[in-house]
């Protein structure tokens, strides 16, 4: 995966328009009849700058070479999001170190969910040392406030997001190794666009129940890395 070139993988999700529209690209804003506004070593060859090309799940049509360079500038993990919609193309994957999840029904009722139980996740993390694909590789992290325990009601609609959560978890999308906003500290395993309920029974710290749109908000945020309804089957 590591090996594959960034155009080798862009092609992959795209196909060749050969008489572009009357239109401008979206990424560079210049027209997509004449050479993509966005040229530098990684974005394919000059002879090719006025190739167009189109999304073929989503339809964006853009300049090849401008579409290099907004994958050059992401992940850089095999998949591509369209700049424009965020459709995912392939599996996003993300840098969230070794660890352990696990979760199980408790009794008790979330604030909101009288009538059912609640699945608590506990997330594990321990601190080690940044791989290659960390912000500082090498250099150790630390790992804050674990084991980390999160809650859902165990509704059908808590029970999906929690399968949701179980494929974000394999393709190591929950945490990431950063700087934490709370704290400010640097190297350390952070929370990653998925917002958890960390508090149960009251909602002190904002991050508790009630909050109505709350499992509606993580499966928009799950989407938004690249995780749906489609891969819990
Ligand atoms: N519970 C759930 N989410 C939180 C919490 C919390 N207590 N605090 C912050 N977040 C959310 C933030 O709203 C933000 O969207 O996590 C995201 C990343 O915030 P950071 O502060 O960078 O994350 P992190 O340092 O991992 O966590 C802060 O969360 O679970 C607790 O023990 C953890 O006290 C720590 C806090
Ligand atoms: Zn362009």
């Amino acid at each position: 995966r590591k090996g594959r070139s960034p155009e080798a993988v862009v092609r992959r999700y795209v196909l060749k328009v050969k008489t572009p529209q009357d239109q401008d690209c979206p990424i560079c804003m210049d027209p997509l009849a004449g050479p993509a506004g966005y040229v530098g070593p990684q974005t394919g060859s000059p002879a090719r700058a006025d190739t167009v090309v189109r999304l073929a799940e989503c339809g964006h049509v853009q300049h090849l070479g401008c579409l290099l360079a907004h994958y050059n500038a992401s992940y850089r993990d095999g998949s591509l999001q369209c700049a424009i919609c965020k459709t995912v193309y392939g599996v996003r994957t993300g840098n969230q170190p070794a660890g352990k999840m696990q979760f199980h029904v408790i009794p008790p009722s979330l604030p909101g969910y009288p009538d059912c139980k609640t699945i608590r996740i506990v997330y594990n993390i321990p601190a080690g040392t940044q791989g290659p694909e960390d912000v500082n590789p090498g250099k150790p992290f630390t790992a804050r406030g674990f084991p980390r325990h999160c809650y859902l009601p165990d509704t059908p609609k808590g029970r999906q997001v929690l399968g949701l959560l179980v494929v974000a978890w394999e393709r190591r999308l929950i945490f990431t190794v950063g700087r934490s906003c709370t704290s400010g500290e640097e190297d350390t395993v952070v929370w990653n666009q998925v917002h958890h309920k960390t508090e149960f029974g009251s909602n002190l710290t904002g991050h508790g129940y009630p909050d109505p749109g709350h499992l509606a908000s993580m499966v928009d945020q799950l989407r938004a890395l690249g995780v749906g309804p489609d891969d819990l089957l």
